[in-house]
């Protein structure tokens, strides 16, 4: 895939590009067919599993901190009721699947890997690409947790910083059903500072802060919603603050994410996700 100069150079003003068309249709119908069927055979037993960024430290434990070179899911926060039973079937009560299914399933990997991906990789200057973790966002309808402003650089911190979002669109992201928003140029400059670090010490995770910058004010003009059709592709810089409502609308919201960085930057062993000998981090 060739990204036009003009593409790029719009890339390092704003921060992020819209690929419209990135992924055919039947692409994405394998890629949540997959996803389906990993949640049907997802038996939680007592487990409770949630996945909320508001409350990433109570929610960090051994479940998510073994993810990284897993398939689990987690999840949403609404998905229960005061007895801790769920409300919605399983299959609508999920918030997402993570965080190795790039490398250890055969359908994400066709979706994850690619000469596509390697073109767009290398407009964007990722040297070395190198995929830690694949996510499938479900945005569930009525119960899609919020995901409150943040950095990806702040989960994935390199030096120099190269972390880069590849988020797909499985379904239209529109305004009803939670689609992101972002602070465009908000990765560069004095609003570009990184505000916190996810860290991680043994089985202890937390978010520690570095910067007191605001995020930008809700109904400012700093932030724009993202509206995209199912099939685009949006990347954007680790420093880009974004973030994404919840879906209180009865369409679910359903997306892929790929966090990747440049192998030519030195990975911070205090990042949460690290991978070992029995499967090394690769590339597109
Ligand atoms: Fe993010």
């Amino acid at each position: 895939m060739k990204i036009a100069a003009d593409h790029a150079a719009l890339y390092a003003e704003q921060g992020y590009l819209i690929i419209p068309g990135f992924k055919s249709a039947a692409d994405i119908a394998a890629l949540r067919e997959r996803a389906l069927q990993i949640v049907d055979a997802f038996d939680p037993g007592e487990q409770r599993p949630v996945f909320t960024t508001e409350e990433q430290q109570r929610h960090v434990d051994d479940y998510f901190l073994d993810s990284g070179d897993q398939v689990r899911c987690f999840f949403e926060e609404e998905a229960f009721d005061e007895e801790g039973r769920l409300r919605v079937p399983k299959a609508l009560a999920i918030n997402k699947i993570g965080h190795a299914m790039h490398d250890l399933d055969p359908v994400f990997g066709a979706f994850s890997k690619g000469e596509a991906l390697r073109g767009v990789a290398a407009a964007l200057g990722l040297a070395r690409p190198q995929v830690w973790q694949s996510m499938f966002i479900f945005k569930q309808p009525g119960i899609g947790g919020e995901v409150r402003w943040h950095q990806d650089a702040s989960f994935f911190e390199t030096d120099p910083i190269t972390v880069t979002t590849f988020w797909f669109a499985l379904e239209d992201a529109t305004l009803h059903n939670g689609c992101l928003w972002t602070e465009p140029g908000g990765h560069r400059g004095q609003r570009g500072v990184l505000r916190e670090r996810f860290v991680r010490e043994g089985r202890r995770a937390w978010m520690e802060p570095l910067d007191a910058t605001p995020w930008p004010a809700a109904d400012s003009a700093q932030a724009i919603p993202l509206e995209v059709e199912a099939g685009s592709l949006v990347v954007f810089h680790g420093l880009l603050p974004h973030y994404s409502a919840a879906n209180r609308s009865d369409k679910s919201r359903h997306a892929y994410t790929l966090h990747v960085t440049d192998g030519a930057s030195r990975y911070s062993p205090r990042n949460w996700l690290q991978r070992g000998a029995a499967l090394p981090v690769g590339g597109f």
